[in-house]
């Protein structure tokens, strides 16, 4: 078997999904639950790009042991020292270094020769190689460049001292059996190229990033880029989690697998999802809330008398948490903790507390709390930024013949607001309230809920992406109440603002 390696760029290409705005703990927290994943590299950000993401980058680093932890660099030196400098405190350092190569990128973008590029390429190798123990190079935009070419700059970097070589399907137009054989092309054709591993970066824009990456597999890649959801630029990357999924599951085929903890896959999807209020459809493959269930009684009779009539995997290899009771209120903190540390989640004192607290509120409303439940809690509780603004009382008012209306009470250090709103509904009464409070008018970009299990008593996750300042900010709640639930949500986004524009 071939051990392929997972290079996860969820907090970086999945980043720049439209819409997506993570700030430093949030990123901290996804790329903790990818070491738990045990992805080989974790592309943390793009150094560059602003100095939050230089920030972030340089906390993964230092923070996260296993993987090695990335940032990317355009081939100029400034880019480079940067990624340097965010990614040097890692145990094992690794900069991603990239030049667009097909003609159009070259005239219309670089607005620079073939041999300009070559140039540039192999002087930010050599810039990045001397820095930085492990160095990748891309050939952005790929796939609509000359394969001739490809072999010739590859060779080139391979000399200067990259470790790693990328074929990146930047715009998502190769198909799976020609993308393969332009992977076994290269292989074949360039000049060092069995020093070196080879990487692919596909992008979702035709439906076939998947397909393509593992039809490079199968024509010899060593490495495959991807994101949790599948997250990323326009349509996205390749989904990590259906890559590692077909790996794991047809091994035989592909005579390859990879050192991925499956288990982990759903608790990493749901964190992205969360984080980043980006939801997963229900019919995704592996992680959709339907990839697991059988609905035509032919299939539920199978399935009972051998789910391998029609699973190919089984739920618990994803990890996915059951909805069996697991807790009740009368449960004391010392089997709470060690249900969590069941799950997997390990928490200081201080976390452990908050979220019991959380949970003693949920038993007493809801008579069984769940694995999903627990989840749910557990990831709603400790990435509550720390409050600028707390959320003391509220009422609302609502019916057929009413006009909404709610009352807001919230503590700002030692003061203590109170404002009322009307509204087209309870939560458009309860937001205005508390935008009136807070004085921080941001817009509503999106509005989620669903409930976590079922049964008349579920739990109500509400997730929200507000805008302000040009930024954008997810809140998220969670309660047996869908009104608490978006008051949570809202008053969760709201803090991220307000920390954000402290001082301002
Ligand atoms: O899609 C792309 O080409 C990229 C590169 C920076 C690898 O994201
Ligand atoms: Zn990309």
């Amino acid at each position: 078997m071939r051990m392929i390696r997972i290079f996860d760029t969820t907090l970086r290409d999945g980043e720049q999904s439209a819409g997506i705005n993570l700030n430093v703990e949030e990123k901290l927290e996804i790329a903790k639950q990818l070491a738990k994943l045990n992805v080989d590299v974790i592309e943390a950000g793009f150094a560059v790009a602003s100095p939050g993401d230089f920030q972030s980058i340089q906390e993964i680093a230092k923070k996260v042991k296993g993987p090695a932890i990335c940032s990317l660099a355009r081939a100029v030196p400034r880019d480079i020292e940067l990624a340097w400098e965010a990614v040097k405190p890692a145990g094992r350092p690794y900069i991603h270094t990239f030049i667009a190569t097909s003609p159009i990128h070259m005239e219309y973008k670089l607005k620079k020769s073939p041999d300009e590029v070559v140039e540039m390429a192999v002087a930010a190798v050599k810039l990045a190689a001397k820095l930085c123990p492990e160095v990748e190079f891309s050939a952005e935009d790929a796939t609509r460049s000359e394969w001739d070419f490809l072999c010739r700059i590859f060779g080139e970097v391979i000399k200067a001292g990259a470790k790693v070589i990328n074929i990146p399907d930047t715009v998502g137009y190769a198909v799976p059996e020609e993308f393969g054989r332009m992977v076994a092309y290269i292989k074949e054709n360039t000049p060092g190229i069995e020093k070196v591993l080879v990487s692919v970066h596909c992008h979702n824009d035709l439906g076939m990033a998947v397909a393509n990456s593992l039809a490079a597999v199968a024509n010899g890649a060593d490495q495959v880029e991807c994101t949790i959801n599948g997250l990323g630029e326009r349509a996205g990357n390749a989904a990590l989690e259906e890559v590692v999924m077909a790996l794991h599951t047809r091994n035989k085929f592909f005579a390859a697998e990879t050192g991925i903890v499956t288990e982990q896959i759903y608790r990493s999807s749901t964190l992205v999802s969360t984080l980043t209020g980006s939801y997963v459809q229900s019919n995704k493959a592996i992680v959709g809330a339907n990839a697991f269930s059988h609905e035509a009684g032919i299939h539920q009779d199978g399935v009972l008398k051998n789910p391998l009539t029609y699973e190919i995997m089984t739920p618990q290899s994803i990890g996915l948490p059951s909805s069996r009771l697991v807790l009740g209120k009368h449960s004391g903190r010392h089997a709470f903790r060690e249900r969590l540390e069941e799950l997997g989640h390990y928490l200081n004192n201080e976390d452990l507390e908050k979220a019991y607290q959380r949970f003693l509120e949920v038993a007493d409303k809801k008579k069984e709390v769940t694995e999903m439940d627990l989840e749910a809690l557990v990831r709603g509780e400790l990435l509550q930024v720390e409050d600028v603004f707390t959320l003391e009382y509220f009422h609302v008012t609502t019916g057929n013949n009413t006009l909404p209306t709610a009352t807001v009470r919230v503590k700002n250090g030692s003061r203590v607001l109170q404002e009322a709103a009307c509204g087209d509904g309870p939560v458009d009464a309860l937001f205005r309230a508390i935008e009136r409070i807070t004085s921080l008018p941001a817009a509503l970009k999106e509005y989620n809920i669903k409930a976590v299990t079922g049964g008349k008593d579920a739990l109500g996750e509400v997730t929200i992406r507000m805008e302000y300042g040009g930024k954008s900010y997810t809140g998220r709640g969670v309660s047996t109440d869908v009104i608490a639930a978006s008051a949570r949500s809202y008053m969760n986004a709201v803090n991220k603002i307000a920390r954000d524009n402290q001082g301002k």
